[in-house]
Formats: C-alpha cells, sequence, structure tokens
C-alpha cells in the first residue's frame, strides 16, 4: 500500500504565477503540484495537495494529518513569520516535517528571516523555487518508516 503525504500551502501561493513573478517565478500552484505528483510517485508515495488562505484550516489540515497522512511538506507563506498556532499543530503532528519556501527568505526583507516553524521542522529548503518542492518530498521519503 502506497502512504499519502500532505503538501500544504499557506496565504496567497493560489496566485503563483501572477504574484510578484520577479519573487515567485512564473510557473502556478498547478505547476508546483504536478512537480510534487511526480517527485512523490517516484518514491511510491501519494500527495495530498491542499492551499488555503485561512490560518484555521491549515491548522485543522495539520490536526487531520496525524491520522491521515504519514509526512508533511509544508510552505506556510506569510504564516511562517507570524503564526504560533500553527508551529504548535506542526509540534503535534507527530510526523516528519520538511518546510519549503520557493525564495531564499534569508535574502529578503529582515521581517522573513525568521521562522517559526523552522524549529519544528526536520529540514528546511529555501531558495530552489518550485524544484525545492521536489527536494522536500525526497527528503521526506527517506523520513518516513517503512512497513516491515
Ligand atoms: C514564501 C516566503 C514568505 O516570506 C512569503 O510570505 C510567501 C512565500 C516563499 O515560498 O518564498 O508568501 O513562503
Amino acid at each position: 500500500m502506497s502512504h499519502t503525504v500532505l503538501v500544504l500551502n499557506g496565504p496567497n501561493l493560489n496566485l503563483l504565477g501572477l504574484r510578484e513573478p520577479d519573487v515567485y517565478g512564473t510557473g502556478t500552484l498547478a505547476d508546483v503540484e504536478a512537480i510534487c505528483r511526480a517527485a512523490a510517485a517516484d518514491r511510491g508515495l501519494r500527495v495530498d495537495f491542499r492551499q488555503s488562505n485561512h490560518e484555521g484550516v491549515l491548522i485543522d489540515a495539520v490536526h487531520e494529518a496525524r491520522a491521515a497522512h504519514r509526512g508533511i511538506v509544508v510552505n506556510p507563506a506569510g504564516l511562517t513569520h507570524t503564526s504560533v498556532a500553527l508551529r504548535d499543530a506542526l509540534a503535534a503532528a507527530e510526523r516528519p516535517i520538511v518546510e519549503v519556501h520557493l525564495s531564499n527568505i534569508h535574502r529578503r526583507e529582515p521581517f522573513r528571516h525568521h521562522s517559526y516553524v523552522s524549529a519544528v521542522a526536520d529540514a528546511v529548503i529555501c531558495g530552489a523555487g518550485p524544484h525545492g518542492y521536489a527536494l522536500a518530498l525526497a527528503h521526506l521519503a527517506q523520513l518516513i518508516p517503512q512497513d516491515r
């Protein structure tokens, strides 16, 4: 049986391709989803791909992952820098977590340099654009315990 992982995207990522293309590129969220599905399939994983502009919806998705998913790739977007509540949900997930950002948040404004999520993530990938999601899934696959 193949395992399912959650790929969770935060606020404004639905606008990828239209939003600040000089920062985030011209690829859409559908392109990111295709990259994720391919990277996951290569490793025998299925993807539950979600995006929400609402903090509580994202937190509910993380709670669901406790029962439904073997690991989490999360781009918390702007909530990276503000949300203790999302961080607390991820800390309680008891699942491997890889945080991903399209842009290199450390080369941007100072308020983006701190992530509430990084301390509860197993790995952080930023600045690799949409390919960062493929890297995140490759690493997540290594962290998921194999069934015997
Ligand atoms: C982002 C970086 C965040 O600082 C920003 O608020 C986003 C996207 C990224 O993928 O580079 O919305 O998470």
